[in-house]
């Protein structure tokens, strides 16, 4: 614990026979933090200096991604939403893109992309940060967003509904105009750089989200809906040797064919649709030696709990792929 703060606070050096609240006053002298009274409590904030925000956002430098085809026009909406610095959000299924259309984005502007995956209960302390007992301080450590929006980062909360309400309602004036959140324990005022952008997104057909967005939150976001792509689209990403080596134009229409197929009929029997993420897993154990039929099975056994509802699937796909494929 010692150690974890004082990798917080890092120009803590103690020397012998003095107290821990002399070298606290001490660095508090220098600036490399700062001692805040709430009642009876001695909270430390360690400063944010420069080089700190860099090198906890150096963390989410994008490099290495597939090429993305805008099909839903996010890349452009984007663009408007640093301009006009409002926050954006993009509302479609799993699957289609719109991880790889942010870290497209973070690529062309150089900036780092910080994450929150919300699959399961974000707590507020993942998100502002937290306070860690030191002796008798607690040491305030900053969540994701704070280095985000200080070093002008995209922020992009994957899953917004499963974020609790309490994290939400702090990120009110962030959303507007006023662009800045309060820390609570803290009691500091955190304003966003100019380049700072806020992402959200989340499912709608989900039948895993913890609550409903608000109308009132939603409202405060630039919003795109994001649907499957269209068919050519689709074709087109399986094509491409950045997602695995390389398939047929006739193998990867069939993949096409039989992922819209499900994705039309199939709603009720299956916990989620299949995505572009699915197809491309098939075409990845394709271009691996794997049978067409083989490759479904493994991807669509996502997708299902129950033997039977497997075979419903898989009869569509043997439908469709022409023998000994
Ligand atoms: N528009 C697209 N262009 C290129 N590849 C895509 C596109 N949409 C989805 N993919 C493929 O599907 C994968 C999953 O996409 P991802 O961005 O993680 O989806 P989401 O964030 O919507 O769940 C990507 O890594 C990529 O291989
Ligand atoms: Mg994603």
């Amino acid at each position: 614990m010692v150690e974890q703060v004082s990798k917080i606070i890092t120009n803590l050096e103690p020397k012998a026979g003095e107290t821990l609240a002399q070298i606290v006053e001490k660095e508090e002298r220098k600036g490399s933090l700062k001692v805040v009274r709430k009642g009876v409590e001695k909270i430390i904030i360690p400063a944010r200096t420069e080089e700190k925000i860099q090198a906890e956002l150096e963390k989410f430098k994008v490099d290495g991604i597939p090429r993305y085809i805008d099909y839903a026009s996010i890349l452009k909406l984007f663009d408007l939403a640093k301009e006009t610095k409002l926050p954006l959000l993009l509302k479609g299924p799993t699957g289609v893109g719109k991880t790889l259309a942010l870290e497209t984005v973070a690529k062309k502007y150089d900036t780092p992309l910080v994450t929150i995956a919300g699959y399961k209960e974000v707590g507020y302390s993942d998100v502002i940060g937290s306070l860690i007992p030191y002796g008798d301080f607690l040491v305030w450590k900053d969540g994701p967003l704070i280095p985000a929006m200080i070093g002008g980062a995209v922020f992009y909360f994957d899953e917004v509904v499963n974020v609790e309400n309490e994290v939400l309602a702090l990120l009110h004036p962030l959303t507007d105009h006023r662009r800045y959140i309060v820390i609570p324990e803290t009691k500091e005022k955190i304003d966003a750089h100019d380049d700072f952008v806020l992402v959200a997104s989340y499912n709608p057909g989900s039948k895993y989200s913890r609550n409903k967005l608000s109308p009132a939150f939603e409202g405060r976001f630039l919003v795109k809906l994001v649907g499957y792509p269209p068919e050519d689209v689709e074709m087109e990403i399986l094509l491409n040797d950045d997602n695995g080596g390389e398939i047929s134009r006739e193998e990867a229409a069939i993949i096409v064919d039989i992922m819209n197929e499900i994705r039309e009929g199939a709603s009720d029997e299956v916990k989620e649709l299949p995505g572009v993420r699915a197809s491309v897993f098939v075409k990845k154990l394709v271009t691996q030696g794997m049978a067409m039929v083989d490759a479904f099975e493994v991807v669509l056994s996502a997708i299902v709990d129950e033997k039977e509802e497997l075979d419903g699937l898989m009869d569509i796909v043997r439908g469709k792929v022409p023998e000994g494929d």
